[in-house]
């Protein structure tokens, strides 16, 4: 076969592959109720969904079942920090969250300071009839990161490090685990909320995640996926590229083994999605004129045999940004079934 007849072909079955992509429905997993804000998760190896809050500082742990109801698994002082955002899992069962000060409007910390805590889920016991605690997590600071204004995402270096996002600064940090240490690790061009003329907001990298030796990051303000190669101590080497730039205010993301992305895009309350191989993200659910996933924040699939093709979903309940100026719902984790990508 020519080289050009089978690149035609590659071309024709990649266009192929994008057409058949289907719009997925929206499963509710959990409601919180009027005015709250689901803005992160992470699943433990048993399979219950930890999910963290940005209407007040608080971690939930969050039953997959539906059965059982949510229990407080950690929760800081309102008047201290005004919620908690990225969170990531290194070795079985330990987490790290970010307990964020506060911001104003441009997203500029206006009191107290950004922290990254431990969440040790190990000493976690309860009564599984009653959801009765017996035994709490283990909470304990690891580091506040005083030259940051707005923590966002967080993300898993190693079993010893964690890097995360400082939106209204354009940079991550490398966070070590086990003395706090921190520094500005990647600072790149492509981070920055106005790398454009006219930002429609101030955050720029948002979500962060790893992925084949690369730091993938979207920028909410570019509406952009982008990469940069990184070493395992999270040193960047080379030049970063956009991988695509039709995502307009995208959220936190999260790869599927097979790599592909899926993109919560939080105030057009739409998820994309993008297979390696293209150069443009596809919306398959939610919409800007509809409730269907309010301000969809982030997505961490499942991790039992049941629910793998699982993706749950938080959402913030669009009160970000009303839909059609005004509609905002209660938060919830939802979910769709990925069986399809
Ligand atoms: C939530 O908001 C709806 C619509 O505004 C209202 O009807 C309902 O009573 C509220 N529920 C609670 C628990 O406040
Ligand atoms: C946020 O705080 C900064 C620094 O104090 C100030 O320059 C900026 O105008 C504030 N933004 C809003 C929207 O209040
Ligand atoms: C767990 O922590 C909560 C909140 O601090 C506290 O009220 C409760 O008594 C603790 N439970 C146990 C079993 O120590
Ligand atoms: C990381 O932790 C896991 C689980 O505790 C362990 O199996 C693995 O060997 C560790 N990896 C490194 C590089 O230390
Ligand atoms: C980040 O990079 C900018 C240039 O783009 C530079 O001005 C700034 O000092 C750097 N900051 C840090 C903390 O590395
Ligand atoms: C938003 O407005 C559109 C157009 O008027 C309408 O079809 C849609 O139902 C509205 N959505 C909500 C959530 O009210
Ligand atoms: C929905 O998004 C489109 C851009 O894709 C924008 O033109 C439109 O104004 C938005 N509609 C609402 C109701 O926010």
């Amino acid at each position: 076969m020519s080289r050009l007849l089978s690149l035609a072909l590659a071309a024709c079955s990649l266009l192929a592959t994008a057409f058949a992509i289907q719009r997925v429905d929206v499963n509710v997993l959990y409601s919180f109720g009027n005015s709250t804000w689901a803005e992160n998760l992470a699943v433990r190896a048993n399979g219950q969904i930890l999910v963290s809050r940005l209407d007040t500082p608080e971690v939930l742990q969050v039953d997959p079942t539906g059965v059982k109801a949510p229990i407080i698994v950690a929760s800081w002082d309102p008047a201290t920090y005004m919620g908690c955002l990225g969170i990531s899992e290194t070795t079985p069962d330990k987490f790290y969250v970010v307990v964020s000060g506060f911001v104003n409007d441009s997203f500029l910390l206006s009191s107290g300071v950004n922290s990254v805590w431990e969440i040790d889920m190990t000493t976690f016991t309860y009564s599984t009839s009653t959801g009765k605690v017996a035994s709490n997590a283990t909470v304990s600071k690891l580091a506040d990161i005083t030259t940051s204004d707005f923590l966002n995402g967080l993300t898993t270096l190693s079993n010893t490090s964690v890097l995360a996002a400082d939106s209204y600064n354009g940079w991550v940090y490398r966070v070590d685990t086990q003395t706090g240490h921190n520094m500005v690790a990647v600072n790149d061009t492509k981070m920055k909320f106005n790398s454009i003329p006219n930002p429609p907001i101030n955050i720029g990298v948002n979500g962060i995640k790893i992925h084949d030796g690369y730091l993938y990051w979207t920028n909410t303000a570019v509406g952009s996926l982008n990469r940069i190669r990184i070493t395992d101590k999270g040193v960047p080497l080379g030049k970063s590229e956009v991988v695509v730039n039709n995502v307009p205010k995208a959220d936190d993301f999260v790869f599927k083994k097979d790599g592909v992305a899926f993109i919560a895009q939080n105030q057009m309350d739409e998820l994309s999605v993008v297979y390696p191989e293209w150069s443009a993200a596809k919306v398959i659910a939610g919409s800007n004129t509809s409730t269907v996933l309010a301000g969809v924040s982030a997505g961490k699939f499942g991790r039992l045999p049941t629910d793998e093709n699982i993706l749950y979903l938080t959402t913030s309940g669009a009160e970000g940004l009303p839909i059609n100026g005004s509609v905002t719902v209660p938060a919830t984790v939802s979910w769709i079934d990925t069986s399809a990508f």
